[in-house]
């Protein structure tokens, strides 16, 4: 693996929940797994009054809490808490920059090199362009003999409208291959086994396709709700909060066409390739679990979705006419994603329906994201003894099982490792993320004109009654073949007696 050069992690908005729960934990574990550079600083910036040592409490509290990496064996913390400092500062003032500047030459005066820059933005959208047009007037984006990364967090915009601008403004400063808009369900391994899955094995791939899908469902469902995130959460609602990024790059990876390399520019033109194909969604259910209004900070009578199920085409050679129906809800029954690929009938059926039993049940192929890793085909299979009846049931790979019981990497480790690589295959491209604003809009347009109703569903439901009606006028339902007690293998048995 090459070499990562010694690099400076420079965290705007460093006092938020994210860096202490997210960023922090992570750099430790890449830290305890060896494999940060050999000198690597964080320096955290905000607005919040806060003392070096202050800081450092609170990113340790972070580590021990939810770091992968138990600081209790890897001892990395105790020489690292020194590289880690705080710098209070408003954006909007060019003495925060100049200070900043100055924390840089001191770290590096000590080495008489130059480090490399991770610019981090854990930071709101409305702070962006104050933030950028300084960083470009302080000249440490240019400046020789480094590289500078930056990493912008979602929401990436509002809308196609700001998505452009905050491309034309990221632009300005820096080269698309210096920009990481994050999106961190790409960094799960079990996103990333979608790619493995299909073409790493040459047995599935043959079936991807209109020829042998019914259609396909991504269910994202959260037993959640706003964890104190409604500020941010009232005004962007599931649309913006999930689909436009979360769900469409789950589509995108499932759909897409297998690039010639595993190349970030190869991979993004198949996924841009998708959203282009992507049909305007005509099908949509929105919903608000019951309880919304009374959550603290929420606006009185706010029409903000917490759930949305939408049913999408992609007008391809591929996909033409197969469904993809997707759904993302909190407060919902059980915390699960999952992608199930639903193949077609078999053509006739021997078993079954000719004597006045029920119809056999499609294959059905899951992608478990989370929580339980893994991949389940079911499919029928003849009852011992007896008449020939059939029963549905799974073969069922596990990632714990697989590979031992590690506990998977958290999806930032990941991202971060490959920012400081420059490697952006996991990341948004600037088309990708202006194309997937480009589908949301009209849907958000929609609900918030009130063309769409916003139905109410109980906390602990798999969302709105109206959801289910989505399918089932298609002659479907939704299933989650993931969650352990799934209904679909309690199902009543098919057969002739
Ligand atoms: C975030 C959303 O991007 O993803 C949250 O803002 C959501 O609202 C979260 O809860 C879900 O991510 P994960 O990794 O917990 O499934």
């Amino acid at each position: 693996m090459a070499k990562i050069e010694n690099s400076i992690m420079i965290v705007f908005g460093a006092s938020g929940d994210l860096t202490q729960r997210k960023l922090i934990p992570a750099v430790h574990s890449l830290g305890c797994e060896g494999l940060l550079p050999e000198r690597f600083h964080i320096i955290g910036i905000s607005r919040s009054e806060l003392s070096d040592n202050a800081f450092r409490n609170r990113l340790f509290s972070g580590v021990k809490e939810y770091s992968r990496s138990d600081p209790k064996v890897c001892s990395l913390w105790e020489g690292f808490g020194e590289s880690v400092e705080y710098l209070r500062g408003e954006y909007d003032k060019q003495e925060t920059y100049d200070a900043l500047n100055k924390r840089i030459q001191d770290i590096e005066s000590n080495d008489r090199k130059n480090y490399n820059l991770l610019l981090y933005f854990a930071i709101p959208p409305d702070v962006h362009e104050t933030i950028l047009k300084h960083l470009n007037r302080s000249g440490l984006v240019g400046s020789e003999g480094r590289k500078v990364h930056i990493v912008i967090e979602k929401p990436f915009g509002r809308d196609l409208q700001s998505a452009r601008e905050l491309n034309r403004l990221v632009h300005e400063s820096f080269g698309e291959d210096q920009i990481f808009r994050i999106d961190h369900f790409l960094g799960k391994e079990t996103v990333q086994n979608i790619l493995a899955f299909r073409f790493a094995n040459s047995i599935f791939e043959p079936l991807w396709n209109r020829q042998f899908v019914d259609h396909i469902q991504i269910t994202v469902a959260e037993e959640v709700g706003l964890e104190h995130r409604a500020g941010y959460y009232d005004h962007s609602g599931v649309l913006r909060d999930m689909f436009q990024n979360h769900m469409l790059q789950l589509l995108t990876l499932i759909a897409m066409e297998p690039p010639a390399v595993f190349e970030a520019d190869a991979l993004r033109d198949e996924k841009v390739k998708v959203l282009r194909a992507l049909n305007k969604c005509s099908d949509v259910v929105l919903g608000q679990y019951k309880g919304y209004l009374e959550e603290e900070g929420v606006a009185e009578k706010s029409k903000t979705p917490t759930f949305a199920a939408l049913k999408m085409f992609v007008d391809n050679w591929r996909w033409k006419g197969v469904p993809f129906y997707l759904r993302s809800g909190k407060n919902m029954k059980k915390k699960v994603s999952e992608i199930s690929i639903n193949f077609k009938s078999v053509p006739h059926q021997l078993f079954g329906q000719s004597n006045g039993g029920s119809s056999l049940r499609p294959n059905v192929l899951s992608l478990c994201i989370q929580p339980d890793e893994g991949i389940k085909l079911l499919f029928e299979a003849k009852i011992p003894g007896g008449p020939m009846k059939t029963k549905t049931v799974e073969m069922d790979f596990s990632f714990s099982s697989g590979f031992g019981k590690k506990e998977l990497p958290d999806p930032y480790e990941r991202l971060l490792l490959d920012v400081m690589k420059g490697d952006a295959t996991l990341f948004a491209r600037s088309d990708e993320i202006e194309l997937a604003w480009g589908i949301m809009d009209p849907i958000i347009a929609k609900q918030e004109n009130s063309e769409v109703a916003i139905r109410s569903y109980d906390t602990g439901s798999w969302g709105p009654e109206e959801s289910n009606s989505l399918l089932s006028r298609d002659g479907r339902r939704w299933i989650t073949a993931c969650c352990e007690e799934s209904e679909l293998l309690e199902e009543k048995e098919n057969g002739v007696e």
